[in-house]
């Protein structure tokens, strides 16, 4: 370990981010207790928990929505404390939620660039679109997204493709080096979810960005993760790789932690 605090992965890897004893409460529930987790460059880090466990907690931390009661979040090595979901970005963390944030109205080109758009001034806008337009083209079939037309009001877009689409403007960022992912897959068919799923798998493998991703379905996230932390009542109680567990054991161990849960009056 270096003197900052930074490596811990194996044979002195630097991690691309680590926390170390994260705490969070809402007055009397303390949400995260001690968060110790790490994630490694273009590694997929699959979060698994019953309802309440403090993903979600988790995640917006490490956004900046959340400033933690405790501990520290450490990026190549350097602490850092997030002011703002923008300060978090500025770091190159990009996150996803459920509720995408993309403006339905709006063709699918111009919710890519939200917000970014090009700026060229009066006359030119027309030129403008029309940039912003092969851009946005371009840049989805680079990474594999195939939209019938990016002319479409995102309203029309099926949920898996209005999901890809918000991943696709989160990692249009620069400097993006970290994706959160929280429950990217929930509420859709089978095509959508294989969709994000070779999304997610391209990201990683192919860009080298590192992703975070919360799911409830075992069986998706062994198709993307390289690694499973579990989560309960605030903490991370496993770290395995996929060569360490397989998807039997993992579910065993989630319905037998959801039955003490049950057992104990905590389940949600
Ligand atoms: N803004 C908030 N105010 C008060 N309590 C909160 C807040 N956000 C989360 N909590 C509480 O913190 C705990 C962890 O919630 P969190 O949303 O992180 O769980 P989760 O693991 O994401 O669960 P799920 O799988 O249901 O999404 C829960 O007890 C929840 O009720
Ligand atoms: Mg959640």
């Amino acid at each position: 370990m270096t003197p900052n605090g930074g490596t811990n992965g194996p044979a002195g890897v630097e991690n691309v981010l680590r926390t170390e004893q994260l705490s969070l409460s809402f007055g009397p529930v303390a949400a995260l207790k001690s968060v110790n987790l790490h994630l490694e460059r273009g590694e997929v880090l699959g979060l698994v928990g019953n309802n309440g466990a403090g993903k979600s907690t988790l995640v917006k931390i490490l956004t900046g929505l959340y400033r933690p009661d405790g501990g520290r979040i450490y990026l190549d090595g350097e602490e850092v404390r997030f002011r703002s979901v923008q300060d978090a970005r500025q770091h190159g963390i990009e996150t996803v939620f459920q509720d995408l944030a993309l403006v339905d109205e709006l063709s699918v080109y111009h919710n890519l660039f939200l917000n970014r758009e090009y700026t060229r001034g009066g006359w030119f806008r027309f030129l403008r679109n029309r940039t912003m337009r092969a851009a946005a083209s371009r840049f989805l079939d680079d990474i594999g997204i195939d939209i019938p037309s990016v002319d479409a009001p995102v309203a029309k877009l099926s949920g898996g493709q209005r999901q890809a689409i918000a991943v696709a403007r989160a990692v249009r960022q620069e400097n993006i080096k970290i994706l959160l992912l929280d429950e990217p897959l929930a509420a859709m068919g089978a095509k959508e979810t294989s969709l994000i799923i070779g999304l997610i798998n391209s990201l990683s493998k192919k860009a080298n960005i590192s992703i975070i991703v919360i799911d409830h379905n075992y069986t998706h996230l062994f198709e993307i993760c390289d690694r499973i932390n579990v989560i309960q009542h605030g903490q991370v109680t496993v770290n395995k790789s996929l060569s360490e567990i397989s998807l039997e054991e993992l579910i065993e161990f989630m319905v037998q932690s959801f039955r003490r849960d049950v057992a104990a009056g905590d389940a949600k």
